[in-house]
């Protein structure tokens, strides 16, 4: 059927009174701010008139959302019928898709239900579709946001042709406490950091316009703290002041509505007593009312339902309202909205306005995504085989995964291999597994789609090398009784390649790890090869940072890939053999042992900040205080030199921009790649501040020899805090600049704020361009 047919048959569908004349085709791409507030007022024109026809229950339904039962992500659910669609009992699916089938349940909703309402088909489409692309925590260790917003794009176009108009991506919860296991699915430690890649994948699941055939709305998740959990337990409470909720946990959050996206999603924890989906300071007073985010919010899997076990709602009711009323839009799973809140609605003790904002915000995403146009988005079978897992998309996780990679420790230059040694000996159960390189939340990824570390390490090397394998141990095992057959492998071999870490389902949700030491039998494995004398190279596959602090002091060198997707075999060898010169760096700190959890770079100094010759400063008495690796680092086969910043005034007012330049060198003889690190730190405040804050970052490539010179701009958004009364402002006193290769390899610069009368300034806050 070609598009006008459609569109006619469309046209008949919806009943032409529903539709206030002239709002059926409005233009939306259109950039000026005049046409963008007539868009705007056609859009609430056109939501205000689909709503006026709603039966109270059809606008219930329409804030429903239910899962397909194929693929569950969560416990509990009831399956949907047909027939509540046609009765408008249902606003949206997760975990339905395939061209096909949306279009078929598509056309139940447009045809045969009264209202003639598309449905929302979402999934968790997460680091890729079908093309596996690397975990999220690995692209931002590609410091390169370019490279997640390319992945994000590959995603959008693979999961828009396969029947989907939404994804819950992406996550941009901080975590500073490796035992989550969900810190793989965001960026890491790092508000800055993850501002910058909560924008790239914004702009890359949803393009140029949520209308264009091939883009998703993205989901901004999960709001908010969830990343705070105490002792690193998935769901538990967070325990977040204001403060440090401003600064650290909402920054990626501000960043991706500044970038548009269309949904957030609201997160399990509580938040000093008030659980996230009942939470009305968050999502109506500064999501909504300081961020102006005219948007939808979701609930997270049955997490409307979760607030009865959180203790703060006696029954379904309660708890429905409750979530509604702070500005919960949307009920994944509980089934509570469509249920129980009719009722409450007819006895007055629930507002019709308040579901008429909420059913208004989902008419809106509708609209939005051209739904109301062409609710089936040009779904076929025939496109959805040409738009996935082509050669191109290939190729781009190719090339993402090899930026994801962190040469941790390189000893007398162990790596690259050389593709030409007699015998390498490839080790560990992880080199052989293409369900583990893929990761976690792999969308409708295939491990045959993958490529296995052994098989693109087979691939690369000389046609005279032999690529011996053995198991040795695995993850998931305490047996050792592979280990002996490893070691005879290893000693027949000139190198070995040990692939070591976790399984996929070690991280993600609901799998958090209480000891964030190698897993299994691993360790014995890595000290009985190490033990042969064989020159060994460790790669690591893991979603979390890991203790290993042993391999540090034992292994000459140490690759971190992560888990980087279906092409991280070749991704890997490129790597391994010099064909790629790893330029990533860690986007998170790696403690030396699980008992430093929780450790960031940006902390504060204390009154007794950590000496090695003072008992009575802040340390360990069993271990150094310092980490293993800290952010920001990682290593290249070349060398760099980074001068000293020079800025281009040393007394600045608080409205001035300060520019900031270093020059950088490879002083190496290959190629490679520096990630420019700036942070600043506000000497002296009315307040503590951490000891340094991320503040710029440019991923450069640079042949041997060559120089170039790097210029950050600094303004008061990059210097200013939440003072004691919880005002934004900059202060005036002195500020010192770090630039370097990673946060503890720096040079600094200082220069001195001043205000007008020497007094604070406030500094409200607001979208800054993020790379
Ligand atoms: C629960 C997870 O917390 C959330 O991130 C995910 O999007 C939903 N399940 C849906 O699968």
């Amino acid at each position: 059927m070609n598009r006008s047919d459609l569109n006619g048959r469309i046209r008949r569908a919806i009943s032409w009174s529903l539709l206030a004349p002239g709002l059926m085709w409005p233009t939306m791409n259109a950039t000026s701010n005049a046409q963008v507030s007539v868009q705007r007022s056609r859009e609430e024109r056109f939501v205000d008139s689909v709503l006026a026809r709603l039966t109270l229950e059809e606008k219930l339904g329409q804030l429903n959302q239910v899962s397909g039962l194929g693929n569950p992500t969560g416990p509990g659910g009831s399956p949907a019928s047909y027939e509540q669609i046609r009765r408008g009992q249902i606003g949206s699916f997760l975990n339905v898709v395939g061209a096909d089938t949306t279009r078929k349940i598509q056309r139940i909703a447009v045809e045969e239900s009264r209202a003639h309402i598309p449905l929302l088909f979402a999934l968790d489409v997460i680091h890729g579709y079908r093309t596996t692309f690397p975990v999220p925590l690995g692209e931002a260790a590609s410091w390169n946001p370019a490279a997640a917003e390319r992945s994000a794009r590959v995603a959008a176009t693979e999961a828009s042709a396969n029947g989907l108009h939404w994804t819950f991506a992406p996550m941009v919860d901080i975590a500073r406490d490796p035992r989550w296991g969900r810190i793989v699915e965001g960026a890491g430690e790092d508000p800055y950091l993850g501002g910058s890649f909560a924008a790239a994948r914004v702009r890359g699941f949803q393009g140029n316009s949520l209308r264009s055939i091939d883009a998703i709305a993205a989901t901004a998740k999960h709001f908010a703290g969830y990343g705070a959990a105490e002792g690193g337990r998935d769901y538990d409470i967070a325990d977040v002041p204001e403060r440090t909720m401003r600064e650290v946990y909402l920054p990626p959050f501000h960043a991706a509505v500044c970038a548009g996206v269309a949904t957030l999603m609201a997160s399990f924890n509580e938040i000093a007593g008030v659980p996230a989906h009942a939470n009305r300071h968050l999502t109506s007073e500064i999501l909504r009312g300081e961020w102006k985010f005219d948007g939808m919010v979701v609930s997270d899997w049955t997490g409307v339902a979760e607030l009865l076990q959180h203790g703060v709602g006696g029954d379904r009711a309660a708890v429905g309202k409750l979530a509604l009323e702070a500005g919960v839009d949307m009920d994944m799973v509980s089934e509570i909205y469509g249920k129980d809140l009719p009722a409450l609605v007819r006895s007055g003790r629930l507002s019709q306005a308040a579901v008429d904002a909420a059913v208004r915000r989902v008419l809106r995403l509708k609209y939005r995504l051209g739904l109301f146009d062409n609710p089936y988005r040009s779904w076929d079978a025939a496109r959805e085989r040409a738009m996935t897992l082509t050669r191109d998309n290939r190729a781009a996780a190719r090339e993402v995964a090899r930026q994801t990679m962190v040469l941790l420790k390189n000893d007398r230059g162990t790596l690259p291999l050389r593709k030409e040694l007699g015998t390498i000996a490839v080790i560990g159960s992880l080199a052989n597994d293409t369900v583990a390189t893929l990761g976690n939340w792999v969308g409708m990824g295939r491990k045959e789609d993958g490529m296995s570390v052994l098989d693109g390490i087979k691939r690369a090397v000389s046609q005279q090398t032999t690529v011996l394998y053995a198991k040795g141990a695995s993850p998931v095992s305490d047996d050792t009784s592979a280990i002996a057959e490893a070691v005879s492998v290893a000693r027949r071999a000139q190198a070995v390649v040990l692939v070591i870490g976790e399984i996929p389902d070690m991280s993600a949700e609901a799998a958090s790890r209480a000891s964030i030491e190698l897993p299994g039998a691993q360790l014995i494995l890595a000290q009985a090869v190490q033990a042969t004398g064989v020159p060994t190279v460790v790669v690591l596959m893991n979603g979390r940072p890991l203790a290993i602090q042993w391999l540090h002091d034992n292994v000459p060198a140490i690759l971190e890939t992560w888990f980087a997707g279906i092409e991280a075999g070749p991704a890997t060898a490129d790597v391994l053999f010099g064909d790629y010169n790893p330029g990533g760096k860690l986007p998170v700190t790696f403690p030396r042992a699980t008992g430093q959890v929780p450790i960031y770079y940006a902390h504060k100094n204390t009154g007794r900040p950590p000496q090695r010759e003072n008992k009575y400063s802040s340390k360990y008495i069993d271990i150094p205080w310092t980490p293993l690796y800290p952010f920001g680092h990682g290593l290249s086969y070349t060398t760099f030199t980074i001068s000293t910043p020079r800025l281009d005034k040393t007394t600045l007012r608080s409205s001035d921009s300060l520019r900031v330049e270093v020059d950088v060198t490879n002083s190496g003889t290959v190629a490679g790649d520096e990630v420019v690190q700036l942070y600043v730190r506000d000497d002296v405040a009315s307040l503590t501040r951490p000891v340094k804050q991320l503040r710029g970052f440019q991923r450069m490539t640079l042949g041997p020899g060559q120089s170039s010179t790097v210029r950050f701009v600094l303004s008061n958004q990059d210097l200013a805090f939440y003072d004691a009364s919880m005002r934004r402002v900059v202060e005036p006193g002195r500020f010192t600049v770090f630039v370097g290769s990673s946060s503890d390899v720096v040079k600094e610069a200082r220069f001195e704020l001043t205000t007008p009368s020497a007094r604070a300034v406030p500094v409200p806050e607001r979208c800054v361009a993020m790379k």
